[in-house]
């Protein structure tokens, strides 16, 4: 059976540095990843060496209208980091970036979809982040627990397992 395709889609986080961790997890799973990040978190990554490992380009900007996206058609689509910013703006159906368009476009589309919210503790207080996560999740999103990825003493590294694990887990992975 071919490979799956996942659309991993990071935002301006600091675990989205360590994307060259997740994705051969992913892969082992039986999924082609193609990389999208936002504008805010295309220079916290290599494009080039996410390229090399997913085989496809990794994408931040708008594409100009003649050309094609060069990526695959998505199964399923993982937001991870998600950041408060990206969260909201999701929940709000702005548009305003590559990220945002794929993320509006999956929930049209009904594909699963998981999120990995990852907002420090004054910013998940905010009264905006659980409206916002209550509303994706009534939408058929699959929301992740906030301390799934994000570690609980600064400095630890984030276990990618219990991510992959979820996501084998969750009903969105009835594919
Ligand atoms: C070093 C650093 C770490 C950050 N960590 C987080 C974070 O963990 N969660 C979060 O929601 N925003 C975090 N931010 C703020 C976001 O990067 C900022 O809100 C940005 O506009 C998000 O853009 P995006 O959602 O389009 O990626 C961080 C910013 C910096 C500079």
């Amino acid at each position: 059976m071919p490979d799956r395709v996942l659309y991993l889609i990071g935002c301006a986080a600091p675990p989205v540095r360590d994307f060259s961790t997740l994705i051969p997890l992913v892969q082992s799973q039986g999924w082609q990843v193609c990389v999208i990040v936002t504008p805010a978190a295309a220079s916290w990554v290599d494009a080039d060496a996410l390229a090399e490992l997913t085989g496809y380009p990794a994408q931040s900007e708008a594409r100009h209208p003649d050309e094609t996206t060069g990526l695959p058609k998505a199964d399923a689509v993982l937001l991870c980091p998600a950041t408060f910013n990206t969260l909201n703006k999701w929940a709000a159906g702005i548009s305003d970036n590559v990220a945002l368009g794929v993320l509006n476009e999956a929930i049209g589309l009904r594909l699963p979809i998981w999120v990995a919210p990852y907002a420090k503790d004054t910013l998940a207080a905010h009264p905006a982040f659980s409206e916002s996560l209550a509303k994706l999740e009534q939408w058929g999103v699959t929301v992740l627990a906030n301390e799934l990825v994000r570690p609980a003493n600064k400095g630890e590294h984030v276990v990618w397992e219990r991510l992959v694990a979820c996501m084998d887990q969750s009903p969105s992975g009835q594919l």
